[in-house]
């Protein structure tokens, strides 16, 4: 009897189809076609990535401007079977994205191409599918063989997730519902459903939708039923309004979420059940004051985010993502723009559970190419098509809170309002018409009045990347309009390099105009103290002095929270990473990390750079970043002098004389001390240290520990110049899926086995099997003892 209830009641299947796909590296023939013969290919799990899998080379067409590493043409064949009950049923296959130009057949016949790799889409399977014994077989030929098509590095293949989903011909369509909340308050939310749905019948249907609101506890909160039909083979909206008493508000420091559960029943039988996720919660964008999130000023202090995953390449993993925006929260970041693409699905589940503001953003391009063989060839017929999937897809989130419609379009350099204007309106238009309730912007980092952008009358934000003189000027350039800084800095650091003396600011053309202006160091190294960067940036310090200062910048956008594959401006080969991170490629912060930590975070700290294993005779500039009104600095007891944090100055510094030894700093407000740092010098090294991020993880599959690589002299100080080279043995239930160093220059793969140190530390990353037990992990180097780490696995 309850097995038979399940049955009734679970009238919508969604399986993972994630595991067990043969893959072949190169164009074949004929592949598509069920009866090809794929047992000589390789049978692997997506989320995959085949270009991070490569070598890194100076001739892979992509360039280092997308990483340096190979695309190709791929493909992939996914054999399975469905039971005779599913029959009369409809099957969808859905991919949440495929880097790039993917086109998919089931048992040979074809079923469409999808150019843009950031798009999520479906395709329906019902007429061609066998049922029982037979076997189906889903094909997709992925093609990233046209290079340059990216300024990033983009991965290639089914870099996100697949599902299968079965369910009756009545049902909610993808992504069939749309909530709003059109008044909210703390003593009532109002919530406004309106839901999709589908009859793939030919006769018309009469449904009743029941909907009903849960709290995070599962608890329900509202209710609503409605009597509708939907035409043969045709869709019907149903719109619903119910109020949620006392509800309690999605806000950054408490990220509550409600669920829609919504229930379409046919006659008596119920046809389909579906869940949205959701959030109460009011925003609110002012000219003169920022953004009010529930009527609360926040300052949106954000970073720009690549979708890359450093060692891991593009395969979208939830809990690396998790662990970049705990990093970025720990910077004391609340907000980030997904810089310059449509995200995984995962990135905003979990930008809705910890509580960020997302810019989501469509393009980088629109008409005008960037790349020679980028989205611009795919403009006319797609753009459309893909803006509306990522609205209709993400507009329940309640961490979305604005829409870009493009980062520095080519279009906004031409003063021929022919093109820009249109195309904005266009495609302002298209947003709007399915989300009306978030303001919408552009990136433009044409930063003239005159640029047409900003007088297509159609962004509700305007939105400005770099030149940050002219911020002070736009109240009164741009009457009543509201702003927010959508891309900010370009400042470059590679980790743990320190060039002495600290205080001249070097700022770096683009290896476009190599030979020209301050050259960049020959070691493709640039120090840390943060005095470089690119000719359009600035230092971290100056654009966040003044973004700090100006009530009528709602927002800001770091330009970069964490570096990314690709883009190694200011240089060429052998470099094929960021330098414009605040964080490396590894995840270990840069200095300028404290920077912010200082302004952004209320937590007493200071941090004390650089390391102190230098020559003796070296003058050394130490810097502190630190939240409190003054610092003492000694070395080995000896008083170096008091720095007051002072007028604009984010940083202190002494200039000293380098001995060896303790270099200690404390720091105080109103006379009290309120934290303190202490930097040893190093002796030689003895042994590694292992740390894991985290020492238990689930026996999921998929989870990841983090775990780094440094290494200690005899008395455990942390040796900042070692770079030996380690090798990685696990033992149980996990495998080794990434290294890397952060530097920007290495060349090894990301999938080695060994890793040699870079300024001292490493990542290496574990991957947990699906079943529980104990995971050893070993580290060994020549000269040093051997360090081993337990993970659990749960
Ligand atoms: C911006 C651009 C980014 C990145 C950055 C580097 O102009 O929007 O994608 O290229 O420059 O400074």
């Amino acid at each position: 009897m309850i097995a038979l209830l399940f049955v009734l009641l679970v009238q919508r299947q969604t399986v993972s189809f994630d595991p067990a796909w043969r893959f072949h590296l190169g164009d074949v023939a004929g592949a598509q076609e069920l009866a090809f013969a794929d047992s000589g290919w390789r049978t692997l799990d997506v989320p995959h990535d085949w270009s991070i899998e490569g070598e890194f080379r100076e001739q892979n067409p992509a360039g280092v401007g997308g990483g340096a590493l190979p695309g190709g043409v791929g493909w992939y064949r996914k054999t399975f079977t469905l039971p005779a009950a599913d029959t009369g049923k409809v099957v969808f296959v859905e991919f949440d994205g495929i880097y790039r130009n993917s086109e998919v057949w089931i048992n040979g016949q074809y079923l469409g191409k999808r150019p843009y790799g950031y798009s999520s889409f479906r395709y329906e399977l019902t007429p061609h599918l066998r049922y029982g014994t037979e076997r189906n077989v889903i094909a997709v030929r992925v093609d990233n063989s046209q290079q340059p098509n990216s300024r990033w590095y983009s991965g290639s293949g089914i870099y996100r997730h697949v599902r299968l989903v079965t369910t009756n011909r009545v049902h909610v369509d993808r992504w069939g519902t749309y909530i709003t909340t059109p008044a909210v308050s703390a003593g009532s939310g109002r919530v406004t459903i309106r839901t999709t749905i589908r009859n793939e019948r030919d006769v018309e249907q009469p449904v009743v939708l029941g909907t009903i609101v849960l709290d995070s506890a599962g608890q329900e909160v509202a209710a609503v039923q409605t009597i509708g039909r939907v035409p043969g083979d045709s869709l019907a909206e149903i719109t619903q309004d119910v109020t949620v008493p006392h509800p309690i508000l999605w806000s950054l420091e408490r990220p509550y979420l409600y669920r829609v559960a919504s229930r379409v029943m046919c006659g008596s039988r119920a046809c389909d059940d579906y869940t949205t996720p959701f959030g109460l919660r009011s925003a609110d964008f002012r000219a003169d004051s920022g953004f009010f999130l529930n009527g609360r000023h926040v300052k949106i202090r954000g970073v720009c985010l690549h979708h890359d995953l450093g060692a891991l390449g593009a395969a979208v993993n939830t809990r690396a993502i998790e662990r970049q925006l705990e990093i970025m929260r720990a910077m004391g970041a609340n907000a980030l723009r997904t810089s310059h693409n449509p995200p995984a699905p995962e990135l905003l589940d979990l930008t809705d559970r910890m509580g960020f503001i997302v810019l989501d953003e469509a393009f980088d391009m629109w008409k005008k190419q960037k790349t020679t063989y980028d989205y611009h060839l795919d403009w006319d017929a797609w753009h459309e098509r893909d803006l509306s999937d990522m609205v209709r897809r993400d507009r329940n989130h309640p961490s979305v809170f604005m829409w870009s419609i493009g980062n520095e379009v080519m279009e906004q350099w031409t003063n021929d309002d022919s093109t820009v204007i249109p195309i904005a309106r266009e495609l302002v238009g298209i947003v709007r018409s399915l989300d009306s309730t978030r303001p919408i912007t552009a990136a433009a980092n044409n930063g003239s009045p005159q640029n047409p952008i900003f007088h297509a009358g159609a962004l509700d934000l305007l939105g400005h990347n770099y030149h940050h003189a002219v911020w002070k000027d736009f109240p009164t350039q741009y009457l009543g309009a509201k702003f927010v800084i959508t891309e900010a800095m370009s400042a470059l650091n590679s980790r743990g390099v320190y060039e002495q003396p600290s205080d001249s600011v070097a700022s770096y053309e683009t290896p476009y105009v190599k030979n020209h202006g301050p050259q960049p160091n020959k070691n493709y190294r640039l120090s840390s103290y943060d005095n470089r960067k690119a000719f359009w940036g600035s230092l971290h310090e100056e654009s966040l002095r003044l973004f700090e200062r100006y009530p009528f910048l709602s927002g800001m956008f770091i330009w970069q929270g964490i570096d990314y594959l690709g883009e190694p401006t200011p240089y060429e080969w052998p470099a094929r990473s960021s330098y414009f991170g605040v964080v490396d490629l590894a995840g270990f912060p840069k200095d300028p990390f404290y920077l912010y930590q200082s302004v952004w975070t209320d937590r007493p700290m200071l941090h004390l750079f650089p390391h102190w294993n230098w020559t003796p005779g070296d003058t050394i500039d130490v810097w502190a970043y630190t939240n409190a009104e003054q610092v003492e600095l000694y070395l080995n007891g000896a008083f170096q002098g008091v720095r007051l944090k002072e007028g604009r100055v984010g940083h202190v510094m002494w200039r000293v004389a380098y001995r060896p030894g303790t270099l200690r700093a404390v720091a105080r407000t109103g006379g009290q001390v309120t934290a303190r740092a202490v930097v040893r010098t190093a002796g030689a090294p003895a042994r590694i240290a292992l740390t894991p991020d985290r020492a238990r993880i689930r026996a999921d599959g998929d989870d990841l520990s983090f775990v780094t690589v440094t290494v200690q002299d005899r008395r455990g100080v942390a040796v900042p110049t070692a770079e030996p080279l380690i090798r990685f043995r696990v033992s149980g239930r996990a495998r080794i899926v990434g290294v890397d160093n952060g530097d920007q220059i290495s060349h090894t793969s990301f999938q080695a086995k060994r890793v040699r140190l870079f300024n001292g530390k490493a990542i290496v990353i574990i991957r947990a099997g699906t079943r529980s037990g104990t995971v050893t992990l070993t580290a060994e180097a020549q000269g040093l003892v051997p360090s081993a780490v337990r993970i659990d696995l749960r």
